[in-house]
């Protein structure tokens, strides 16, 4: 009697409480309330663009999110097969042990089996690691200690997490993503840089000793890690390798993406400020809400920020720009205002004269309801709030097939 009723308690109070949040939160709008990102990239030459680009990173990383680690290559310590009849025979189940810098991490990779050449890779950075992100299984490493959020523990309180944030949020929905012919890298960045301010301020000082960056830029290195074992591997085709990620994962993958060339696609799911969300709105999430909820993410030159948000030099439509021309899915929740949908669609709208020096149209909707996955920087909304939800993978899902299948 106490287990049933404990069960619909746990059951009924997310879902409630995902309710009454939601219908109580206005609707974003679909077309621009306020205008566009300021032009400053309008009329730039493509040849003083490129010569530009390097100045323009450095700039991110003194205002914003600090150094990067140095770029030491990934060293495989151990490689093993997993399960090569996983998911009802559709893919193969590899793991890696990496050395990255002198810290371990574990990637998993998934591979179709009906491939017959190299396949498209999307590289995912989940909440909860490896291990949950494959259903639990023990044969997949665990984070290491310490690293773990505890609200990826157990299945009890894993269940209103899901149901709050979303069917997909620890859990990529593997076999569909199979189906559509991609293999998966999944990695834990944890690992790398706990997401816990302390710790995290310990791992960098280790990895970046001379000036120890933020903890989304040591994440953003961590992708491109993975980019080193995939590119040194035939059975991934290094012409199509993307970064996935949601929230703080959609910032580093964002950041990795204007980083590392060998990039090719980025989808940042409600990645919100410091993400592609413009800084200097006013709307959502504030410079000094994040920097004081999360000073480990960023370098302390942006919490200094914090009473002046206009004054920042630079804007996150700058960072989208130095993907130019590579394409961009933005995804977003009509009820996420605290990512500001709104504000990753002006800052899109602000990168695009960057596209169209590549021959590209950037961002080709006129609002935010009209995605159109061909497109190079697009915008994918879905009813509700912060999350993944199976609407969001049919969204990445068109739009990796639209930029992927035309290689
Ligand atoms: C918090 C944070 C956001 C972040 C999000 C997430 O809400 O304020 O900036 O994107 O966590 O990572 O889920």
């Amino acid at each position: 009697m106490r287990t049933g009723f404990l069960i619909a308690f746990l059951i009924a109070t997310p879902l409630l409480l995902v309710g009454c949040v939601s219908m109580a939160l206005p609707r974003v709008p679909a077309r621009l309330t306020a205008p566009a990102a300021a032009p400053a990239l309008d009329g730039t030459g493509l040849a003083s663009w490129e010569t530009g680009r390097d100045a323009l990173r450095q700039r991110f990383a003194d205002e914003i999110y600090g150094e990067a680690p140095a770029d030491e290559p990934a060293r495989i310590v151990a490689h093993e097969l997993i399960e090569a009849q996983a998911f009802g025979g559709l893919g193969r189940i590899e793991q890696y042990t990496l050395d990255l810098s002198g810290f371990e991490t574990h990637l998993a990779v998934i591979l179709p089996n009906a491939a017959t050449a190299p396949v498209p890779t999307i590289i995912l950075q989940m909440f909860c690691g490896n291990r949950t992100a494959l259903g639990g299984r023990e044969d997949i490493a665990p984070p290491a200690p310490g690293a773990h959020a505890p609200e990826c523990d157990g299945n009890v309180q894993n269940v209103p997490v899901r149901m709050i944030f979303g069917r997909y949020i620890m859990e990529p929905p593997i076999t569909d993503i199979l189906a559509h012919g991609y293999a998966l890298a999944l990695v834990y960045p944890g690992d790398i840089v706990p997401d816990e301010a302390d710790a995290a301020a310990e791992r960098l000082v280790e990895l970046v000793p001379d000036r120890p960056g933020g903890a989304i830029a040591a994440w953003a290195w961590v992708y491109s890690r993975v980019v080193d074992v995939l590119d040194g591997d035939d059975r991934f085709d290094d012409r199509r390798t993307a970064a996935w990620g949601h929230s703080r994962n959609g910032k580093a993958a964002l950041l990795a993406g204007a980083l590392d060339q060998r990039i090719d696609l980025v989808i940042a799911h409600q990645a919100g400020t410091g993400g592609t969300a413009l800084t200097r709105t006013g709307v959502g999430e504030s410079v000094e809400a994040i920097t004081s909820t999360y000073p480990h993410w960023f370098a302390p030159a942006f919490a200094a920020w914090a009473d002046n948000p206009e004054g920042i030099p630079i804007d996150q439509h700058q960072l989208i720009a130095l993907l130019a021309p590579r394409p961009l899915l933005i995804g977003g929740g009509w009820r996420d205002q605290w990512s500001d949908p709104q504000s990753s669609f002006r800052a899109a709208q602000g990168a695009s004269p960057i596209y169209r020096l590549y021959g590209s149209d950037g961002l080709s909707q006129t609002g935010l309801d009209d995605f159109d996955p061909g497109a190079d920087i697009a915008m994918a909304m879905r009813p509700g709030l912060h999350g993944v939800q199976p609407a969001d993978w049919e969204n990445f899902l068109a739009f990796l097939d639209a930029h992927f299948a035309t290689h």
